[in-house]
């Protein structure tokens, strides 16, 4: 079988990660890459053997790159006329003028979470409806914070048949790359009452009844999520099988905090940075065991984000979804993240 010939628009915090972890599938690979303008990131791609072009037709924009001593293949067009998917890694909202652009091409699409369910009609996350994506001609991977719900909540959700979630939010100020976001030295709540984090999960799983709130903290390592699901009477689970329920989830991590000295989102990063996936990443949510509690029928939980890189593999089984090429999402999900192990334990 033929490679998928994967382009990646937007080399960013999202586009360069999405780039390895696409390179390391062996059904799959990297045609090209995009900046706008010549930049550190650059060099990254060229190390990397990614072919370079420019996010602009414009030859003004292409020629920079080469004022730069930057080896630039060409613009966006040339990328999409040889690429069968193209997963947009553009900063939110931006994504959306792409859209005519790849349709034009009839080159398959994947936005990122910036954007919003309706520019494409259909959202994605493995766990929850890789099957509804199969084929389409364009989807959207949920947010880091959607992607980090669904994933703990829709096990759940299929064990008991239905779920009613009240969550708080306690997302990181801004990505440890990032000089220009805040708050620095305030908490800042978010006084959309109810936040989009919560009705986004409703994006790929439509029968989740769940609300959300949501405050910006000053960190940049890591979002945390303070959840209250209500289970409905008679589902038979308890504390110990909802645990277990979670070992058994692909991308799912849970362990104790107090017994090994991992009760923080510090903590949790500096074991992740101890895994060796590049950046430090953690594509896997950590569940604090010990903060997990049945009480009657309703479950309080903590999880933890890493919000550069979660989605990071969910994009990967999307673009196999698309291309209809795996059409169990457990085969894929575990075809991706042993071919991720593979590369970073090269
Ligand atoms: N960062 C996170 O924590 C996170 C988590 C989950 C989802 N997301 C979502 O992922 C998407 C990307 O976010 P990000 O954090 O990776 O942003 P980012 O770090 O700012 O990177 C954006 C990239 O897009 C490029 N770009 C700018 N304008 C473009 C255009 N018109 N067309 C194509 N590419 C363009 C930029 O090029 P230059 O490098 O040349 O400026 C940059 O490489 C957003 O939708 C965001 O909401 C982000």
């Amino acid at each position: 079988m033929n490679a998928i010939n994967v382009a990646i628009n937007g080399y960013g915090t999202i586009g360069k990660r999405v780039a390895d972890a696409v390179d390391a599938q062996e059904d799959m690979e990297v045609v090209g890459v995009t900046k706008t303008a010549p930049s550190f990131g650059c060099n990254l791609a060229i190390r990397k053997g990614f072919p370079l072009y420019c996010t602009s037709d414009d030859p003004k924009r292409i020629s920079a790159f080469e004022k730069a001593g930057i080896e630039c293949q060409g613009g966006l067009s040339d990328l999409l006329s040889i690429a069968d998917v193209v997963v947009d890694c553009s900063p939110g909202k931006v994504g959306a003028e792409n859209l005519d652009k790849y349709k034009d091409a009839g080159v398959k699409h994947i936005f990122q979470g910036g954007e919003e369910h309706s520019l494409t009609g259909l959202s994605y996350t493995s766990c929850a409806n890789h099957y509804e994506n199969l084929g389409a001609d364009g989807t959207r991977v949920v947010s880091c914070n959607t992607t980090g719900l669904s994933r703990t909540l829709i096990p759940l959700f299929e064990a008991c048949g239905s779920l009613k979630v009240e969550c708080t939010m306690i997302r990181r100020a801004a990505d440890p790359g990032d000089s220009k976001k805040g708050p620095i030295n305030a908490i800042k709540p978010v006084l959309k009452i109810p936040s989009h984090h919560g009705s986004d999960v409703m994006t790929v799983k439509s029968g989740i009844e769940i609300n959300s709130l949501a405050v910006a903290v000053p960190t940049t390592i890591m979002h945390v999520h303070a959840i209250v699901a209500d289970l409905p009477d008679n589902h038979g689970l308890t504390t110990e099988s909802i645990v277990e329920l979670w070992r058994e989830t692909p991308r799912v991590i849970v362990m104790l905090g107090e017994g090994n000295r991992l009760t923080t989102t510090a903590e949790v990063m500096e074991m992740a940075r101890d895994m060796g996936r590049k950046w430090g990443d953690l594509h896997e949510i950590f569940v604090w065991e010990d903060g997990v509690k049945l009480v009657g029928n309703r479950l309080y939980y903590f999880q933890a984000i890493h919000q550069e890189s979660d989605v990071i593999p969910e994009n990967v089984d999307c673009i196999r979804a698309l291309m209809g090429t795996e059409h169990d999402w457990r085969s894929s999900v575990a075809n991706t993240d042993a071919a991720i192990s593979r590369y970073y334990s090269l």
